[in-house]
């Protein structure tokens, strides 16, 4: 049981819908003004994060457009008061001292409400044509561990020195420092072996994809039980998920099967994406076991059934030891509103 209370996240829609693509009830729209507005609707109703997903060129398709992770985590922190604005950062894409920098300011423009997820990526053509090259998967993981000890340290303030493989950073040190707290936390997703090694050594928070219940409470047995360095507070556990909630469970259903019929148009995009997947990627292996809509994992959580359903079923979650719930919906902003009215209330009871 995780001994913090839920906290409940969305997912920004920084490429468009996440179960179809071909949504009358919700035309493709991954623009900056649609995303501003949503982060503005989930602070209001109580959303305690974002998630700001990042990639620079769309992964379904690179004709479609894409946001950019990290400066709109930066208009977002200047704009919002409360909510935690959690950045996507792929190592290869910017030096860790260039990133530590930039996420030093965003925690301060937000006034200490930043987070960086740590993820080691999956689409080749976005670092292969970029002509960065694209590492063997754990090859990659071991760039991004020393990536992050450098980040870290950087973001603690510390004079940082570091000779590893690939950074040799020397005496370097970022003013001014967190004035909030000791840096900003650091969510890791990623559900290889290295992945589980990296956020018992170095995250605050890991992410799980979508998943049975089941499977949840064994990749926690799993990284909980790992050895963490002395410094650092217990780990804490977040779940992507993928929510349809209704009056009845009828209903969800039926919503369900129309967003299964939707997300069916996408198939030879899909098709078509599988090439630039990295098939070491473990995450997914994991989606290939289970029919599901929405993109970690989505719908394979189980959030799917009336409000009484959905909530008990997040509460069951929590007891588990998930404490962050990181969510997707569509239409995303009518569904997002219904679940805030109708579900965290019942989940707030149930937990009491
Ligand atoms: C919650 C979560 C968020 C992710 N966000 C991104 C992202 O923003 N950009 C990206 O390219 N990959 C993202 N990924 C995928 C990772 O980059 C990685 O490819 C994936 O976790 C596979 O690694 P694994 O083999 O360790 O499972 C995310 C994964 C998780 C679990």
């Amino acid at each position: 049981m995780s001994t913090l209370p839920p906290r409940f996240g969305i997912w920004a829609l920084v490429h468009g819908s996440r179960a179809a693509l071909q949504d009358p009830d919700e035309p493709y729209d991954a623009s900056w003004a649609r995303n501003k507005t949503l982060v503005f609707e989930a602070e209001r109703l109580g959303y305690d994060s974002v998630l700001v997903a990042q990639h620079t060129i769309n992964p379904h398709n690179p004709d479609f457009d894409q946001l950019e992770a990290w400066s709109a985590s930066a208009a977002l922190a200047a704009l919002t008061e409360r909510i935690e604005i959690i950045a996507a950062i792929k190592p290869y894409l910017y030096h860790p001292v260039v990133l530590a920098k930039m996420a030093q300011q965003i925690e301060h423009i937000s006034g200490g409400r930043f987070a960086i997820n740590l993820v080691n990526a999956w689409n080749r053509p976005e670092l292969e044509r970029a002509g960065i090259g694209f590492a063997e998967h754990d090859a990659r993981y071991a760039y991004g561990r020393e990536w992050i000890t450098v980040v870290d340290s950087l973001l603690r303030g510390e004079r940082t020195r570091f000779r590893g493989e690939h950074f040799n950073v020397d005496d370097y040190l970022l003013r001014p420092a967190d004035p909030f707290r000791s840096r900003p936390r650091i969510y890791v997703g990623g559900e290889s072996e290295p992945a589980r090694e990296l956020v018992a050594d170095m995250g605050d928070v890991w992410f799980i994809n979508g998943q049975p219940l089941d499977a949840v409470k064994t990749l926690i047995a799993d990284v909980s039980g790992r050895k963490r360095p002395t410094p650092h507070e217990p780990l804490r556990f977040g779940l992507s998920a993928f929510v349809i909630a209704r009056e009845s469970g009828e209903a969800a259903d039926q919503h369900l099967a129309h967003l299964f019929a939707l997300a069916a148009k996408d198939a030879p995009l899909r098709e078509q994406q599988k090439s630039n997947i990295d098939p070491k990627a473990v995450m997914f292996q994991t989606f290939a076991q289970t029919p599901r809509v929405g993109s970690n994992g989505g719908t394979a959580a189980g959030l799917v059934g009336s409000y009484d359903t959905v909530a008990q079923r997040i509460a069951d979650f929590h007891r588990a030891g998930i404490e962050l719930f990181m969510l997707q919906f569509q239409p995303f902003e009518t569904d997002m509103r219904i679940f805030a009215e109708e579900v965290i209330p019942r989940v707030r009871r149930l937990l009491g």
